[in-house]
């Protein structure tokens, strides 16, 4: 049987590729850093599979085509389409089709129902927290788009049903290899809207002090309490719901929090792991 060997959520804002150079060295040495962990620990679990879980930056979808959920289950994954994202290191993308429709049809089976994609092209939200890890190797990546961009989206509650059924799709696939889920998005920021560049750095702790201590009920109160006053980047927080759920809500260890305005992002960086 597959195992989910751990759980992990970063941050992913444009500026962390685009803006680098201009971020001043020490908090850039920070930021580096705090990826890098994030990437030895992910590396050091030995995955076969990476399911990652981000928003679609208007680059598979639009208005006119908006899925909630969106699972990949191709063979490959064209890589990221922005110029900031030219040097991205990994190439071919590979997916894992077998595991891909195992949690498609498992999904089904329980009354979910996500479009889906043979191709997907993944975008700076998945890239960039995979380019700054420094992995030396990607594993196979399972791309799960889910809608935090344009309202309404799906609800906290569902995000945690979510996390719940990848978990129940990876325990049952017959398989023996190693899974792990990987959330990008969040924390607090503000795109395109007259509050861009605000951080909620109060929200962000709290957030991450909850996500720490597991419990669902909280977390589920915070975020629909104040999600939507954090910004509207802040919704992609819904994908740590769904890596954190998947690793049964057990509490993520946190790695590093940083107000970054310099990225416009208040940036966060947490794992968990199977013992
Ligand atoms: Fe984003």
């Amino acid at each position: 049987m597959a195992r989910l060997v751990g759980a992990f959520a970063a941050s992913h804002g444009p500026l962390i590729i685009r803006g680098w150079e201009g971020i001043a060295p020490d908090r850039r040495q920070r930021l580096a850093a705090a990826y890098r962990s994030l990437g030895r620990r992910l590396a050091a679990l030995r995955p076969d599979v990476l399911i990652v879980v981000s928003p679609d930056h208007w680059v598979n979808f639009f208005i006119s085509n908006l899925p909630s959920v969106c699972l990949g289950i191709g063979e490959t994954h064209d890589g990221p389409p922005e110029p900031f994202m030219k040097d991205f290191p990994h190439k071919p993308l590979l997916g894992h089709p077998a595991l891909a429709r195992h949690i498609l049809e498992t999904a089904l089976a329980a009354d979910f129902d996500p479009a889906i994609s043979h191709h997907l092209t993944l975008d700076h939200g998945f890239c960039i927290p995979l380019w700054r890890m420094e992995l030396d190797r990607l594993p196979a990546l399972i791309p799960m788009i889910v809608n935090d961009l344009e309202p309404p989206m799906p609800s906290i509650k569902r995000c945690f049903a979510w996390g719940k059924l990848l978990a129940k799709a990876i325990s049952s696939y017959p398989e023996k290899i190693r899974v792990a889920v990987f959330a990008t998005g969040g924390l607090s920021h503000s795109i395109g809207e007259p509050t861009m560049g605000a951080i909620d750095e109060a929200f962000d702790r709290d957030c991450i002090k909850a996500f720490q201590n597991g419990a669902e009920g909280p977390i589920t109160a915070l975020l629909d309490e104040r999600m939507e006053a954090a910004g509207n980047g802040t919704h992609e927080v819904r994908n740590w719901v769904i890596a954190h759920a998947a690793a049964g809500s057990r509490g993520f260890d946190l790695i590093d929090y940083r107000n970054m305005p310099e990225v416009y992002v208040g940036c966060g960086w947490a794992s968990w792991s199977a013992n």
